[in-house]
């Protein structure tokens, strides 16, 4: 595998659990991989899982790594072609993306939807750049449309906990002060739609997701109604897709917050968020302090998920 920016690149989706599943019994088997190979972290944007978790990864698979907090620390850079550099980014991002790949073998990105420009977005303007001009293999650590790393997590948490074949998943939307982009939900919902699962998303009008990520999900517009027998609660907040609206929060309304009596409809199902989550908007304290929390866990497979793929890209390396 060269890239991985999306739950095809793959391939196999089970034999992809079957590695994450070997490589979770014995993290450290193939620490001589990675030796001598150095992974460089590029954040656009905070992080705490991604960035530590990828960076674990790496350290078991016997990599070196580099950090870079590109907006601490490194020259602003310029991403808009054909600009007089006149004002305060003194370093485009076509220079710095060849130099950034001299000094690495594989290159992970985390570059957030900016919600100024829906085709860059949407076309993933910074991570193909990556792609095209670093001359390493790129992996996302959450780019503006998806975030695959947090969904094979999520899927491998799910195939843990799972006490059915086929599980009833149901993805709520929850309110959330600001603006947040649908990285994670679209992700997720590939990643579902990529398993014999039942599927449904539940949002307020108006938070519908990009058909393509939609996919053959049910979409119901009664959270109540959608909770009804779920194995498997998936909360997230996402802001409006649709024009023209896109990037906007079009509510905040509390009564979304999944709370133990929404729980109660459920099939005893787990609760599950990527985290950093806020409480009380998006999930209850007691919710999320319950047994059937399994927030934790399903972090704690961020370091499995990012090993996987790791492992995929430097047995691919030229
Ligand atoms: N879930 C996730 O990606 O967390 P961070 O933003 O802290 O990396």
């Amino acid at each position: 595998m060269k890239n991985f920016t999306c739950v095809q690149d793959l391939g196999d989706l089970k034999q992809a659990l079957n590695d994450a599943f070997e490589i979770k019994k014995d993290r450290f088997q193939f620490t001589e991989l990675g030796k001598n190979k150095t992974l460089l972290m590029i954040f656009f944007n905070s992080s705490l899982r991604t960035r530590l978790s990828t960076q674990k990864a790496a350290m078991n698979l016997g990599m070196n790594t580099i950090v870079l907090d590109v907006n601490q620390g490194a020259w602003k850079l310029e991403t808009e072609r054909g600009v007089v550099m006149d004002g305060d980014k003194p370093e485009h991002l076509l220079e710095a993306v060849p130099v950034m790949g001299c000094y690495c073998d594989v290159i992970g990105v985390r570059s957030f939807a900016k919600f100024e420009n829906k085709d860059d977005d949407y076309n993933e303007k910074i991570l193909s750049e990556f792609i095209r001009y670093s001359g390493r293999p790129v992996f996302s650590m959450e780019a503006a449309t998806r975030h695959p790393l947090q969904s094979f997590a999520d899927l491998i948490t799910i195939e843990e906990y799972k006490k059915t074949k086929r599980p009833k998943v149901v993805m709520t939307w929850a309110p959330h002060p600001k603006s947040l982009p649908q990285a994670v939900p679209n992700s997720f919902a590939e990643w579902m739609n990529a398993m014999d699962y039942e599927f449904i998303i539940t949002q307020p009008e108006g938070y519908e997701l990009d058909p393509k990520f939609v996919g053959h999900a049910q979409v119901e517009y009664d959270q109540k109604k959608a909770f009804e027998g779920a194995d498997f609660i998936y909360a997230k907040n996402w802001a409006a897709y649709r024009d023209p609206n896109y990037g906007k929060v079009l509510s905040m309304d509390r009564n979304w917050t999944v709370d133990a009596e929404k729980m109660m409809l459920t099939n005893n199902a787990y609760f599950m968020h990527c985290l950093p989550v806020r409480r009380n908007m998006i999930v209850s304290d007691d919710v999320i302090e319950s047994p059937q929390s399994i927030v934790i866990p399903e972090a704690a497979n961020r370091e499995i998920s990012a090993e996987t793929v790791l492992k995929r890209i430097l047995m691919d390396l030229e």
